[in-house]
């Protein structure tokens, strides 16, 4: 099998950082490329290819031969990562399963811009990885805006300390008001009976009651859930420290006909957040964005651990699709307070 010529190429507003560019970027010079010679190289290249993730954030991948949701799931399956199923995790975005490793993004309403998160961090199970592929880019808006998680807590530590220390020590805690039925028009619309994988009540208390999770049930059979107290800082195995959660997304975005940002999200102990130092996080998180324009072929992978992501508004047709992978191994630990 021919090798593909793959070279490291500048786009525009790519971000610099020490020894490190945000995000990196590959892109594959064969015009008659295939998917098999394409997976043939990530296979040989997998190892570069995560650990260039990790210490950049995101790697995109661009004019790959990848055209639909089948050849993203076989490059996905190429970097041999366990999968991370969907219908399996307690995401509350709803999605629709496209093949074994591929969904959709999220089935929000164009309209619907979804904030600055790292993906699950709202629940104790969470990905490793997350792959983005555009099968079709929006004719307007519809970027996938991506932010270095180290590089904003660094700032954040800078010019809110105590509330970065108070985040260390207290934790945070989500509350969800989960619909009976998938609700299209939320962006965290996916039903208790899907997010926990149960038919009846009963069951669903049963997994809550597993994860830690305090619940109350509450009007047209909707389930208010609220997390333990979880992380807020992590640290990982080389060192930098990231502001591991979805604060923003939940302080900004949660909101729908069951659920007020107000309501969402408070420390470990029960006790609000500062309002200001949130919006400081928030001013960071957009000053430090770098929007991911897609166009269509593109495949991303991004290091949950270091990067957070979010979604632009659209309008036309827009389908990005995503995959999730685990961890291999416990590579990182809660930062203790001190
Ligand atoms: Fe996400």
């Amino acid at each position: 099998m021919t090798s593909l010529s793959v070279d490291q190429i500048r786009i525009e507003k790519q971000q610099d950082y020490n020894e490190s560019v945000f995000p990196h970027v590959l892109r594959c010079n064969d015009q008659g490329a295939n998917l098999a010679m394409a997976t043939d190289w990530v296979k040989r290249h997998a190892s570069d290819l995560l650990a260039n993730a990790t210490r950049d954030g995101a790697v995109l991948l661009r004019d790959f031969p990848v055209s639909s949701a089948e050849d993203f799931d076989a490059i996905v399956d190429s970097l041999d990562l366990p999968n991370f199923p969907y219908e399996k995790s307690l995401s509350n975005a709803v999605r629709i399963t496209r093949t074994p490793r591929v969904f959709s993004a999220n089935e929000a309403p164009p309209e619907v811009q979804i904030f600055f998160h790292h993906e699950m961090a709202q629940t104790p199970l969470y990905p490793r990885w997350i792959f983005f592929s555009c099968e079709i880019a929006a004719e307007k808006g519809g970027a996938t805006p991506i932010c270095r998680s180290d590089v904003l807590l660094e700032k954040l530590r800078a010019s809110c300390s105590e509330f970065v220390t108070t985040c260390i020590q207290k934790g945070l805690r989500y509350t969800n008001v989960m619909p009976s039925d998938n609700d299209a028009n939320s962006g965290m619309g996916r039903s208790w009976k899907s997010t926990l994988g149960v038919a009846s009540r009963e069951e669903a208390e049963s997994r809550l009651g597993k994860l830690g999770y305090s619940w109350k049930w509450v009007d047209n059979d909707c389930l208010k859930a609220t997390t333990p107290a979880l992380p807020a800082v992590i640290e990982l195995a080389d060192g930098r420290s990231v502001f591991f959660n979805q604060l923003i997304a939940a302080f900004c975005g949660w909101k729908d006909s069951r659920n007020a940002p107000s309501k969402s999200i408070c420390h470990g102990d029960g006790t609000p957040l500062d309002t200001d130092a949130v919006r400081v996080a928030i001013e960071l998180s957009e000053q430090l964005a770098f929007d991911l324009q897609w166009q269509a072929g593109d495949v991303v992978i991004v290091d949950n651990m270091v990067a957070m992501h979010a979604r632009r508004s659209f309008s036309g047709t827009r389908k990005v699709l995503a995959s999730l992978a685990s961890m291999e191994i416990n590579e990182f630990t809660p930062v203790q307070a001190e």
